[in-house]
């Protein structure tokens, strides 16, 4: 294994590029928050003699904890672990990925697993054939380190759907919560043909919704999995300090014009199953959200 490191800054947002199977020795010890989608197992082959996810499935999984363990280690007390990660099946055996990575996770505790939901996903041939329903799901994984410290969630708040018949609507003016199956339309990165790239990429949406509510402005913020760079474009837009791991030298310069994108801030709506997506205002809050979390929107629950 190499342990070179190439360390990179874009817009206040350091990259390193190099495996995370060790972490780089200037990453900062106190991140606050983990949020990564990891290489899949036995999906894509991203031709790089350390990736992971062309081994035994065992291995692979040993491979994992590595990393989370790494993240354990540099992360505070008080720190999350994200990851989105979904199930495979392979010669007609469903190997529950999700499942071991969370039995799996060092000392990690799971607080929490949502599905995020993909409308548009693309029916995978054998799985249609051997489930007989289309996969349109992901699942995310929440860690955290200890069960009793508390946390500063940042409960997303729409407005209530159902006024007429829900009782509650009159006791909470702030708007009632989304459902833990959030909808998002997955995406694939830009160029992905012209440069030939093979990433499988959380689309930025996604990772805005979950940057919100498990961290703050001015908070650390590690992808070990950095892939196009999603997870420092949306730290860039948020007002966090974004830290990304990534293997292959060949994704420097798509994370770089990533880090620089524009984002358009998403209504609350669009991530709400019980919202109708046709009928939801675009609605640009951009400067409120940047300026941090409104106190009344906080929430500890
Ligand atoms: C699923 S992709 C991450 C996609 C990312 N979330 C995005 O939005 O683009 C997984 C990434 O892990 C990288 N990878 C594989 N093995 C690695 C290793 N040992 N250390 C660091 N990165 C690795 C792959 O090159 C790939 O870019």
């Amino acid at each position: 294994m190499s342990l070179e490191t190439d360390e990179i800054e874009i817009d206040g947002q350091t990259v390193y590029n190099q495996s995370a199977e060790q972490f780089p020795k200037t990453l900062p010890s106190d991140i606050d928050l983990v949020l990564t989608s990891p290489p899949y197992w036995d999906l894509k082959d991203y031709n790089n003699e350390n990736q992971i996810g062309q081994e035994s499935y065992e291995e692979y999984l040993d491979r994992m904890e590595t990393i989370w363990e790494n993240c354990y280690e540099n992360t505070s007390e008080d720190a999350l672990l994200i990851i989105i990660v979904n199930s495979r099946r392979r010669n007609k055996k469903f190997y529950d990925i999700p499942a071991d990575i969370s039995r799996n996770a060092g000392n990690w505790n799971l607080i929490e697993k949502m599905t995020w939901f993909k409308p548009n996903a693309m029916p995978i041939s054998h799985w249609y054939k051997d489930s007989l329903y289309d996969d349109k799901k992901e699942e995310i994984l929440i860690f955290a380190k200890n069960h009793n410290y508390e946390y500063t969630f940042n409960k997303i708040r729409v407005e209530q759907k159902y006024k007429d018949v829900d009782p509650r609507d009159n006791k909470d003016k702030k708007g009632r919560g989304i459902p833990n199956i959030i909808r998002c339309p997955s995406y694939k990165p830009p160029k992905i043909s012209e440069g030939n790239y093979h990433i499988a990429a959380f689309p930025d949406r996604l990772a805005y919704a979950l940057t919100y509510t498990y961290s703050n402005p001015g908070d650390k913020i590690l992808d070990p999995f950095l892939g196009s760079g999603t997870t420092l474009k949306i730290a860039r837009h948020t007002d966090r300090n974004g830290f990304g791991i990534e293997l292959n030298p060949d994704y420097i310069d798509l994370i770089e014009e990533r880090i620089k994108e524009d984002f358009k801030f998403p209504a609350w709506e669009e991530f709400d199953l019980l919202h109708d997506p046709d009928k939801i205002d675009p609605v640009d809050t951009r400067e409120e959200r940047r300026e941090g979390q409104d106190s009344s929107l906080s929430d500890f629950n």
